[in-house]
């Protein structure tokens, strides 16, 4: 049975090629990553590189920019750079998932790929959706291809969960250990504590509850979407998404934020003991719900949304008016050193490079300047030989970067729609590096240790960039060439 007919599906057509007018011309749309065709994009879901190929699938609202019903989206490139928009592959069209295809992963086993996804459902009546009235199904489906679909079922109903939790448990994530499958998923406990549950399957298709994975203590939020677990040589990795901490200085000033535990699991209690403290993935403005898998030559890759829920009134993104909203970060390569998560971005984006400039810099309570004719989209690797007092680096229209008694600091003027100030505590700071696109930023300080990634929508750019401070560095600048 089908809930959406065909009415639905002329209805988006003619929604979408309206929004596609708005898009024409808009100088915000990216150049290199990933974003919505027109409407609304979220989570990176079922990534994977299957027979050489790459697929990014996400959560995707083709027709509103405000977000909705979601589908999933799906794009696929072989070198990780030029994507290719491909047909929706999963659209909330059957009773166990009508009111939303939600967050999943991808799990290849022989000679096909298994996603696993959570099947939304709000049930009409008078209900809070918290504590009633919503299902979250969890749903298996698997494909030869990861284009069309062999079979979909419903491996755990809403009703079958353990006692104990609100109805938010969702976002499937599966591995596999000692010959075992394992699924997470994340969940909001009736107590308001976020945890992460685990299940078990021999074969993909039969799941058992094995308990609670993870938990936190209430300052570590209400609520932990996302969860994703993988191995490195040095440390286990947690990550997730939590909802609910309080801002510290410095620290999860976003309305929601995402990080990880390092740690070890242990598989005879099934059990993740976290051996450090919470950190956040990325410090800037726009971040949240990402996802992790190994591509076919072993790296760990990272995607994430390059976008946030819940931040108006404090911030917004005026492309919603343009027809579109949010995107994907660029894919980054993680690896744990020396007890530290590093995220670099994915070397295949060297491609993109062309007129290459540099300069050394010595300033001392005064001001230099770098060409910069293009400031749409560029990188910037700044390599600092040593910070006397302060640095700042002003980019784009009214983009300040500074490092001021051991805070680097990132603050946009008007052209951050709201976005004031993030900032990130770090002793000792050698190189940043920045990722700039028509509408957004990353910046990555000394060689991927910490990430801030922001959206920012420039009227005029300047055609310099200006380093001011007392600090002695070598910039580098590359102009990169579009990709889409
Ligand atoms: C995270 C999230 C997930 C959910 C999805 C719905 O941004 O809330 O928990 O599956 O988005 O779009």
């Amino acid at each position: 049975m089908t809930e959406l007919d065909q009415t639905y599906w002329n209805q988006l057509a003619q929604v979408q090629s309206e929004l596609s007018q708005k898009i024409i011309n808009d100088p915000w749309r990216l150049t290199y990553h990933q974003m919505p065709v027109t409407g609304w994009m979220n989570d990176p879901n079922g990534a994977v590189q299957f027979d050489g190929v790459y697929h990014l699938y996400h959560q995707y609202v083709p027709d509103n920019p405000d977000g909705g019903l979601v589908h999933w989206g799906h794009k696929t490139s072989t070198d990780m750079v030029h994507f290719k928009e491909e047909e929706l592959f999963l659209s909330p069209d059957k009773p166990y998932n009508k009111d939303g295809v939600y967050s999943g992963s991808a799990f290849v086993k022989d000679d096909e790929i298994h996603f696993f996804y959570t099947g939304n459902v709000k049930n009409p009546g008078d209900h809070d959706y918290t504590f009633s009235g919503r299902e979250q199904n969890t749903v298996h489906v698997v494909s030869k291809d990861g284009f069309t679909i062999e079979l979909e079922e419903v491996v755990i109903p809403h009703e079958d969960y353990p006692e104990g939790f609100t109805d938010h448990i969702r976002d499937p994530k599966v591995f596999e250990k000692n010959g075992m499958y394992y699924m997470v998923l994340g969940a909001r406990a009736l107590n308001h504590r976020g945890k992460i549950l685990l299940y078990s399957s021999s074969d993909l298709y039969k799941w058992e509850y094995e308990g609670v994975f993870a938990e936190g203590e209430k300052e570590m939020g209400y609520m932990w979407e996302c969860p994703d677990f993988f191995e490195t040589e040095e440390a286990d990795v947690l990550i997730f998404s939590p909802q609910g901490l309080k801002a510290t200085a410095h620290q999860y000033e976003n309305t929601h934020n995402a990080g990880y535990y390092l740690g070890k699991a242990d598989w005879k209690k099934l059990k993740f003991n976290s051996e450090s403290s919470f950190k956040e993935l990325d410090s800037g403005f726009d971040f949240y719900a990402p996802q992790t898998f190994e591509d076919e030559s072993g790296r760990r890759i990272l995607w994430g949304w390059m976008g946030l829920g819940d931040t108006t009134p404090e911030y917004s993104n005026p492309t919603v008016a343009r027809g579109w909203q949010h995107a994907m970060t660029l894919p980054r390569e993680l690896s744990v050193e020396n007890g530290k998560l590093m995220q670099r971005p994915l070397k295949e984006y060297e491609m993109l490079r062309d007129n290459h400039t540099d300069v050394q810099i010595s300033l001392n309570n005064e001001s230099a300047a770098m060409e910069a004719l293009n400031q749409k989209a560029f990188e910037l690797k700044v390599t600092i030989d040593s910070v006397d007092s302060n640095l700042s680096i002003s980019l784009k229209e009214d983009t300040v970067l500074s490092y001021d008694n051991k805070v680097f600091t990132l603050s946009h003027g008007p052209s951050g729609y709201g976005r004031s100030e993030r900032s990130v505590e770090i002793s000792d700071l050698h190189t940043i590096h920045v990722l700039a696109d028509t509408s957004s930023l990353e910046i990555f300080l000394n060689d991927g240790e910490h990430v801030l990634s922001t959206r920012v929508y420039p009227k005029v750019e300047k055609d310099r960039i200006h380093f001011t401070g007392s600090a002695t560095l070598f910039a580098e600048k590359w102009d990169l060439n579009p990709s889409i």
